[in-house]
Parts: C-alpha cells; structure tokens; sequence
C-alpha cells in the first residue's frame, strides 16, 4: 500500500509497464485519486485520469476528449521506418475505436444493423459447444495453463465462426492482433517494425474477406454487414468496412481472454465467488462485480482538441489522455468498500468496465454471454479447480489486465 502523499506539481510514481504495477496498479491509483487525480505520466506521454467522475467526463465530451489519433499506431510520432512499413498496408483504415462522429457513426450504426441481439442470442449454442470441446480435451489431463488452452482459444474461435473466418487462420489472426496492441506501447525500433508488419497483414486478410464478400455473400455477420452497407445512402468503402473486423476480432478477443485469466485467479482468493458463478442468479453480478474490480481493459485514449482543465490539472491542446476505467472502477466516492468483492452492491451498475458514451463497448452483450457461459462451465468440468505450480505471467500490454499464462491443476 502506497501511504506517502505527493504535492501538487509532483508526479504520481505511475509506470504500469513494472512488474510491481503489472501485478498491482491500484495502489499507486489510489495515490492519484486522492492526491492527483489528473496528472501527466512522462515516460508515456500520458495524462491519466483516474477519478470516476473525471473518466465519466472525458468519456461524455467526444468533441474535447476526441478519438482521432488517439491510438500510437497511426501516429505521425512512429519512427520513419516503421511509417513506410505501415504505409504498405492500409494506412488509411479507420478503426472505430479512434474516430469521431460522423465517420465513427456511420459505422457504428454499420455494426449495430448487422450484429443484432438476435445473432448474439444465436450464438449460445455454439459458445457452449466450443467450450465443451476444450474442456472435452482438457479434463483428463489434470493440469493445465488454463490461459493457452481455454481462454484464448475461446473467444477466438466465437468470433471466428461470427466473421466466418476458417479455423485455421485464427491463430495467425490472434498473433497480427496482439502486433496492433503491442504497436501502441514503447518497443524497441526492430520489435515495432515486425509488429508494424503484422498489423498489415491482418489489414490486407480482412480486406481480402470483404472482398470475398461482395462476390459470394455470405451469411456471417462480415456478410450482414456488406449486405447492409449496400442497403445505405452513404455506403463505407471496402477499407472502412475491413476496419470492422480487425477491431471486432482484437476488441472481442484479448479482453475476454483476460476476463476469464483474471476471473480464475481471483476465485483462488476467493471461495465464495466459486459459488456465486456457480449459482443462475448471482452469476451476472459476479461477473459484472469481477469486470468493475478486474478492469479487463484498464484505460484507453482520447487526444484533447483544445486547453481544458480536469481534475485541477490543466491539459494542453494535443494532449494524450488516459482515461482510466480500472481507477475509476475502485473510487470510493462511487463504490463503497471499492476494493472489495461486493457483488449485491447498489453501485454496480455505476463500473465503467465497458467504457461509457459513444465508445460504449459494442461487444458487451457477447462478452457477458461468454463469460455467463464459460465460467461456470469451467468450475463443473474442472472440479478442485486450483493454483498450478508455476508462476503465472502477467499480460505486457500496459492498458490491459490479464494473463498470458496461469496454470492450474483440477481432480482430473
Ligand atoms: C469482457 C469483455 C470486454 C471488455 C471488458 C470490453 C471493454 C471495452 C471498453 C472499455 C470499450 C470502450 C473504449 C473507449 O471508450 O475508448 C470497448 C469498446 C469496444 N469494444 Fe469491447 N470489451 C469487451 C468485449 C468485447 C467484445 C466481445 C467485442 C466484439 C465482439 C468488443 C468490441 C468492442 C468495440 C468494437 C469497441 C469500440 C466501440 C466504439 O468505439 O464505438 N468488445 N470495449
């Protein structure tokens, strides 16, 4: 626990990059939120904004907090070389998650025609069988690095058979996704250049499939959405459209990954979370109590467009923003007892663990289905579910929280 109080003009002892913050960021936030609560982190170029109002406001003011540029990978600021890398692929392809209306709405909408509640509810069986399939595989084998062989492989094989993409590609499709996140952080020069290169390659495979699309309509939701687009007044071009799937297929995957990583080892903590999952009426608040204390994905960008003042900290025009949902998530002017696991708290509804705004997740109904399914699924087919021998790996990305790898061992 971090007691020590800064001054004003000082600045928060923040690097989410350290294995010591890796492991537990929530005491150097809560540092921020009662000393800070805006404060610029330079080794990253970030003003992180950790109270819930403060994240509240950044997320609700699209035209000050803007999108454009927020995310490091089309960033003028990339060295040249990994620029020419880059501008061999689509440079020139917007993803939803950095645009501002009326482009972000125009797709948006794209997405909302095509992935309906109805496609969503249509894909509990097929959760249910994927998940039984690798648990299938799984159960006799008495141990495991759960992360490897169920979290990852999981929603990545959902959102492949959503899009319609072949088995086989999955693996490569989650390799050039983790290259796009890993773009947005500091690398080594050669590290960034080979992520640059997986980035255009996942660019070019899903511009490939929207092209198939329109030649041989399909009846995915990669073929919904070029059937509906070309219902529209205005229809996207195939590059706006091939944005879609590669922020669908990282947005969808790493964070669930890391919801069900970072679920898991907390029930090692905590016994009776193993029961609430287990139980139908619990289980959506255990879940959404686990994503509030969690944060899957920590915080995410916004550039200002202009000087404001936040949180007693003056922000320049061009100014980086952190909008941090896992502090936010733990302020205790919103949540009692924040850091607790509370799921029958009034406040619940409050967590910003899907964003907030005109950025609210588009994927939360499927992430909660998911994890609705596949958590209590885990708990029955792995019975005396429990910590492996080996350490586990934090996730490296710094906005994200998770696991790469987290053994664990089962009655088999
Ligand atoms: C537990 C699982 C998930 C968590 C914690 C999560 C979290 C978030 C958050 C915090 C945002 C807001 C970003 C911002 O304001 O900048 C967001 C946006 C988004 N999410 Fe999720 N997400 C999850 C699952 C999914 C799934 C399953 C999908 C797709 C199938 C998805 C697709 C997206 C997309 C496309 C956006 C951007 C929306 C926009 O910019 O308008 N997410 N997500």
């Amino acid at each position: 626990m971090l007691t020590g109080s800064v001054s004003a003009d000082a600045t928060i002892p923040f690097d989410p990059t350290t294995p010591e913050q890796r492991e537990n960021p929530f005491d150097v936030l809560a540092l921020a939120r009662r000393e800070q609560p805006v404060f610029h982190a330079p080794a990253l170029d970030l003003w992180v904004v950790t109270r819930h109002d403060d994240v509240l406001a950044v997320l609700k003011d699209h035209r000050t907090f803007s999108s454009t540029g927020a995310l490091k990978s089309s960033s003028a600021a990339l060295p040249a070389q990994v620029l020419d890398v880059l501008a061999e692929g689509c440079p020139e392809m917007p993803y939803i998650i950095e645009l501002d209306p009326p482009l972000h709405d125009r797709i948006r909408g794209l997405v909302a025609r095509a992935f309906t509640p109805r496609r969503i509810d249509a894909l509990a069986p097929r959760i249910e069988a994927i998940a039984s399939e690798l648990l299938d595989e799984l159960a006799p084998r008495g141990r495991a690095d759960i992360v490897q062989a169920f979290a990852w492989p999981l929603p990545l094989r959902v959102l492949g058979e959503l899009f319609g993409f072949p088995r086989e590609d999955l693996e490569q499709i989650h390799h050039w996704g983790l290259d796009w996140l890993l773009l947005q952080q500091h690398r080594p020069p050669d590290e960034q250049l080979a992520h640059a290169a997986g980035l255009v390659e996942l660019q070019r495979y899903c511009v490939a499939a929207v092209e198939d699309r329109r030649t041989t309509p399909t009846d995915d939701l990669l073929g919904a959405m070029v059937a509906a687009n070309d219902g529209t007044d205005e229809p996207l071009t195939t590059v706006e459209i091939a944005g879609l799937p590669l922020d669908l297929m990282v947005a969808g995957h790493v964070t669930l990954t890391r919801a069900i990583g970072s679920a898991l080892y907390r029930l090692f903590d905590e016994p009776e979370l193993r029961e609430h999952l287990l139980d139908p009426v619990l289980l959506p608040k255990a879940i959404e109590e686990l994503l509030r204390l969690e944060s899957p994905a920590q915080g995410l960008f916004r550039v200002t467009t202009r000087e404001v003042e936040l949180g007693g900290a003056v922000l320049p025009e061009g100014a980086r923003v952190m909008a941090h949902f896992a502090s936010a998530n733990r302020d205790a002017c919103v949540f009692a007892d924040a850091d607790d696991y509370r799921p029958l708290r009034d406040d619940l509804g409050a967590h910003l663990a899907f964003g907030k705004g005109i950025h609210f997740c588009i994927g939360a109904p499927l992430g909660r289905l998911e994890l609705r399914i596949a958590l209590p699924m885990l708990l029955r087919r792995l019975p005396g579910l429990r910590p492996g021998p080996r350490l586990p790996t934090r996730e490296p990305v710094f906005f994200a929280r998770g696991f790469t790898a987290l053994q664990v061992e089962w009655d088999a």
